[in-house]
């Protein structure tokens, strides 16, 4: 990763990680959607949460020939892996038109539309076979409330929700709690809340939890 591309992400996720509200973080990433591939990936290693988490998918035996949504899925980079899996039924929505303007041009995805996790999303209970959302439940983007609910509501059942929770608010953010809640009331198991590698850049590495569910 070039010097620049390297200040550009920290600028950004600065400036993300202190909004408090969508219409904030909207802007943000529609100004940074034209750069954000070249400043988050570097020969394809830096930025590994994506390509991780479709791998997860496939390991825990997610139904990629079904239907997929990627929520908060940006430009595309998770559906792009899955797809390489040979996932051809995707769908993806994200709260930045830019961003999905980039996801659009991958190819990938069937529909795109702009959705604001932070509140009820419109489609139908048990659309989705998997559901993948990586980088999206993080300070200043969505909180685990209404959106763990309302993802769980659009899976089949035995649906795998697959997401990202970066470890800084895994607790403080309320996720672990409302993870627990929805298995407390039977709604999923908990097949996996692990450590995992989001962001390698030499010795700066940011880590996450892998948070697997699998619909009751
Ligand atoms: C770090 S990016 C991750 C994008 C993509 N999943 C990836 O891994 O490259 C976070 C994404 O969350 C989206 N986002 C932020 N707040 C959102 C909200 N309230 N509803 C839906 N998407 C949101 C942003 O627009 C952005 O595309």
């Amino acid at each position: 990763m070039s010097e620049q591309n390297d200040t550009m992400v920290h600028d950004f996720v600065k400036r993300l990680y202190v909004l408090s509200n969508p219409d904030d973080c909207k802007a943000v990433y529609d100004e940074w959607a034209t750069t954000y591939n070249a400043d988050v990936q570097h020969a394809g290693v830096d930025y590994v949460a994506p390509i991780l988490t479709a791998s997860a998918v496939i390991a825990a035996g997610g139904n990629i020939s079904g239907s997929i949504l990627d929520a908060g899925c940006g430009t595309g980079f998770v559906g792009v892996a899955l797809a390489k899996s040979g996932a051809n039924n995707i769908d993806g929505i994200d709260l930045s038109p830019s961003m999905l303007e980039f996801a659009r041009k991958t190819g990938v995805y069937k529909d795109l539309t702009v959705v604001d996790m932070t509140k009820a999303i419109n489609k139908q209970d048990q659309s989705y076979d998997v559901i993948t959302c990586v980088g999206t439940f993080t300070q200043g983007h969505v909180g685990p409330e209404p959106a763990l609910q309302e993802l769980v509501r659009l899976m089949k059942k035995d649906g795998l929700l697959v997401c990202t929770v970066l470890n800084d608010v895994w607790v403080s953010g309320g996720y672990k709690a409302e993870i627990e809640r929805l298995e407390a009331v039977g709604a999923v198991t908990v097949l996996k809340t692990e450590d995992m590698d989001y962001y390698r850049r030499g010795d700066d590495q940011q880590k996450a939890r892998m948070v697997i569910l699998k619909r009751v």
